[in-house]
């Protein structure tokens, strides 16, 4: 809690060192590198996917496929760059030809994940596609479900809007998900300058907006071992 953005940085450079080294989980036998996250690490906004593919694998860096380049498209659409962000994975490891991550998996890597939100203490957090949501929102509902309605949620210590959203990998398949993912990034800028989120006695959600039932609805070049700079 009121970490200087320099304590900050510090802190998750230690966590990093510990996730390059982590032996926990079957997938650092396949891994080429560990893929820790990478951003400012005083962002008011965090995104979390799913886990490394092929081309964040070989470079150690989130989101430098495909998907990273919609990502950050739908970020300028909304007049932000990835420098402005965190980006994370549930998963810090490739699960081999891109399957699915596994339980076993998810809960080796789970505290990783909680330990960046608590030291990054984001306002805001994007969950991309299913994993990301249900296991911070603690909730199994599908994404379909639930995107595009903000709810608050205590994690790593403190509360935060947490927004479902589509995974970028399925809007590049299905051009109507490219724009409902879209049109929910614009929800951003108000959860990010509005009122912070009210703390909540429960650990459990607090839909803020919309109305759930009718809302069913290129590579960057840098080498792992540049990873340490990656915190601004
Ligand atoms: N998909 C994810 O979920 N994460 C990445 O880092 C890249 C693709």
């Amino acid at each position: 809690m009121g970490q200087s953005a320099e304590e900050r940085r510090a802190a998750l450079v230690e966590l990093f060192k510990e996730v390059r080294a982590c032996t926990k989980c079957p997938l650092h036998e396949t891994r080429t590198n560990a893929v820790f996250g990478a951003g400012d690490a005083d962002a008011g906004l965090m995104f979390v996917g799913e886990a490394p593919g092929a081309e964040e694998d070989r470079q150690g860096l989130p989101f430098v496929g495909r998907a990273g380049q919609l990502l950050n498209e739908l970020l300028e659409g909304i007049g932000m760059t990835r420098e402005d962000v965190f980006i994370a994975n549930v998963l810090k490891s490739r699960p081999p030809g891109n399957r699915d991550p596994q339980p076993l998996e998810i809960e080796a890597c789970r505290p990783y994940l909680f330990d960046q939100v608590r030291l990054i203490e984001p306002r805001v957090i994007c969950t991309l596609g299913n994993f990301a949501t249900k296991l911070l929102s603690g909730n199994p509902a599908g994404i379909t479900k639930v995107r595009g309605v903000p709810q608050v949620h205590e994690l790593g210590g403190h509360t935060v809007f947490l927004l479902p959203l589509f995974h970028p990998a399925a809007a590049l398949r299905t051009p109507a998900v490219k724009e409902t993912l879209r049109s929910d990034f614009e929800l951003l800028p108000d959860l990010l300058e509005g009122p912070p989120p009210a703390g909540i006695a429960l650990d459990d959600t607090l839909e803020l907006a919309g109305d759930a039932e009718g809302q069913e609805a290129a590579s960057s070049p840098h080498p792992a071992a540049d990873q340490l700079d990656l915190f601004g």
